[in-house]
């Protein structure tokens, strides 16, 4: 029994610790889990997603910035989770096409049509069977990125608020479209809590394949 879940949401929503709990209360159920996150390891992936968040970052084009997610995807796709998927195994991974959706399409205005059509050329379509939403307003998600000193402050954390605005927007808005696929998690709450809501919406779903 394959599923593919992933997790999403802006900046600071506490989705990595989240699935960090999620990860360890299934594998103690017995289930067989593979957690991953762009680019995965996978060497190639990582080269590209080098180009993306290295030192000529601010030359990157914005639609060149969208096709490198999209080709690190496609090979962290072919060479870990279909994989996976293949050995009947849950994969977990931390974003996926909505934050290119969401980032890209939304927050820097490439619009999301446009970069749906090259995700789905880089995936052949094949969607997530789950994705879990977690929400938070802009703010906080970027006060709390402030206070955690460990966590590495990347470029896209350091962009204007609203570009975390329309990314925000953006997400809630796939959430709609795709309401069978995108379950909204609040982030707000307690991370007790954002992680017991987040269990119940896999164990739910686990339980009706
Ligand atoms: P990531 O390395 O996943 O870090 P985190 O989720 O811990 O913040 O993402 C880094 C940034 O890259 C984050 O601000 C979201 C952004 N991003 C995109 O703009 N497009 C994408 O397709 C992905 C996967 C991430």
């Amino acid at each position: 029994m394959s599923l593919f879940i992933t997790f999403e949401g802006p900046d600071g929503s506490g989705k990595t610790s989240v699935a960090d709990s999620i990860e360890e209360m299934l594998r103690l159920e017995g289930y067989d889990i593979l957690r991953t996150r762009e680019p995965g390891g996978t060497p190639i992936a990582e080269d590209i997603r080098a180009i993306i968040l290295g030192k000529r970052k601010e030359l990157l084009d914005p639609r060149a910035e969208a096709l490198l997610f999209a080709a690190s995807r496609r090979q962290h796709l072919i060479e870990k989770i279909w994989p996976a998927l293949k050995q009947g195994k849950i994969v977990i991974c931390d974003r996926f096409v909505d934050s290119s959706l969401a980032y890209q399409g939304g927050a820097r205005e490439l619009g999301v049509e446009e970069v749906l059509t090259i995700n789905e050329f880089a995936t052949e379509k094949r969607m997530p069977d789950l994705t879990l939403l977690f929400d938070i307003r802009p703010e906080i998600g970027v006060e709390r990125i402030k206070s955690n000193e460990e966590r590495e402050v990347n470029r896209l954390d350091l962009e204007a608020m609203n570009f975390h605005e329309r990314a925000r927007n953006t997400f809630l808005q796939l959430a709609q479209r795709w309401p069978e696929r995108i379950v909204i998690i609040d982030a707000e709450q307690s991370l007790q809590d954002v992680i017991e809501d987040a269990y119940k919406v896999i164990k739910a779903k686990l339980e009706n394949i």
